[in-house]
């Protein structure tokens, strides 16, 4: 059985990881995953989740099996939070919403029940996409298309491109956009930009996928959000998957949800009887912890308050970090032009190395980073900057 099967590549995120792991050098950076670190490298346990999981302790609950699509008290919560308690699609009960594992989860979900309703539909992710969107979309048996996204001559979005390509997608294509902070590129669409695409996807009938794995890191939770919004009062269908591993800094609880929009509560009940098959036949139902701490932080006013303190606080860190980072870049390689990275939104930078730079970075410095060159901010500290900066001048 297993002799003909070979090895598979290492994961282009998660494996890197798994190297920066085995390093020995004590002054070794990960610029690869994108977490967020504080300002001395650790991942932080967030004041208002450890608030959350104090007043857990104390009800001391069983553990009992979760209903298939989760804690009701945390689908509520997340469907209020991406949609709005008072939007048109939570007021008609058009918008179901589950708890997911994690965002990834929540794609593969999303995936995992189009290709069951939509078997002959393909997908487009945006050029480049997070690496996993890919192998994701491929794995539930689609096949994955490029729209044009990136351009690199102007580090901004080839917008013209990307618009051209939606407009000869087929009725029924599913389109994976990322609602704010764009991974890899931290390169958004403007307000405008989303109205076109918005009247397009419309326009042409096709199934938009949004991905919000970052809500809250690009200009705030309200602003990154809007996109959601404005795609749900533009009717249905809509598929929303979103993450609380970054925000709340639960990366290891696998905290996140799959919405979607139908054009009736009556159509989103069917959809939602058979979204829970897709989760019965994979995992059964979801872990208790990380959906109760979330559900407890959003709906007690004065822990969701100090969330969206400690949110405001990491995106200010990273942004100061990006600045940090031009600044210095502005000394050490005057002859390069970094000013673009301030422009980025989220916790990436596509800091235009190439993958011979990159590899110099992790074989002489230790810095691993990811081989497009994507390098996450979130990682970079008062203390490690400086080492950062000088290695990167050295391989330009
Ligand atoms: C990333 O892009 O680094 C994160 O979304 C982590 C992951 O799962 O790849």
């Amino acid at each position: 059985l297993f002799s003909a099967i070979e090895m598979a590549p290492r994961d282009p995120i998660l494996g890197i990881t798994e190297a920066f792991n085995a390093d020995k050098n004590p002054n070794k950076v990960n610029l690869g995953v994108g977490v967020y670190y504080d300002d001395n490298g650790k991942v932080p346990l967030l004041a208002c989740v450890q608030k959350a999981e104090a007043q857990l302790m104390e009800k001391a609950s069983p553990r009992t099996y979760l209903p298939i699509d989760g804690i009701a008290a945390y689908d509520k919560a997340v469907q209020e939070l991406v949609f709005g308690a008072d939007s048109a699609v939570v007021q008609e009960k058009r918008a179901i919403t589950v708890q997911a594992l994690g965002g990834t989860g929540a794609l593969k979900l999303g995936a995992d029940f189009l290709k069951r309703f939509s078997p002959n539909a393909q997908v487009w992710i945006s050029d480049p996409s997070w690496e996993n969107h890919r192998a994701l979309f491929e794995f539930a048996g689609f096949t994955v298309n490029n729209y044009p996204y990136y351009d690199a001559t102007t580090r901004g979005v080839n917008f013209t491109g990307m618009l051209n390509a939606l407009n000869e997608m087929p009725a029924g294509a599913i389109v994976v956009l990322h609602a704010c902070c764009h991974n890899p590129t931290g390169a958004d669409l403007t307000e405008d930009q989303w109205t076109q695409v918005i009247q397009v996807v419309t326009q042409r009938g096709l199934v938009p996928f949004l991905d919000m794995a970052y809500q809250g890191f690009g200009d705030g939770i309200e602003a990154d959000g809007k996109v959601v919004r404005r795609f749900a009062e533009a009717g249905g269908p809509l598929f929303v998957s979103n993450s609380f591993s970054k925000s709340f800094s639960l990366y290891g609880e696998r905290v996140g949800a799959l919405s979607i929009v139908a054009v009736s509560s009556e159509e989103a009940a069917r959809v939602l009887s058979q979204l829970k098959r897709v989760i019965r036949t994979n995992y059964s139902n979801p872990p208790i912890h990380g959906g109760q701490v979330v559900a407890t932080a959003l709906s007690a006013p004065e822990l969701r308050k100090q969330w969206e303190e400690e949110l405001a606080g990491m995106r200010v860190r990273i942004r100061e970090m990006r600045q940090a980072l031009v600044q210095n870049l502005k000394e050490k390689a005057p002859n390069h032009n970094f000013d673009f990275v301030i422009q980025q939104r989220g916790m990436f930078s596509y800091s235009g190395l190439t993958k011979a730079q990159v590899e110099r970075l992790r074989n002489e410095y230790s810095i691993y980073a990811v081989d497009t060159g994507r390098i996450c901010v979130a990682a970079l500290n008062s203390r490690n900057i400086d080492a950062v900066v000088d290695a990167i001048a050295k391989v330009l």
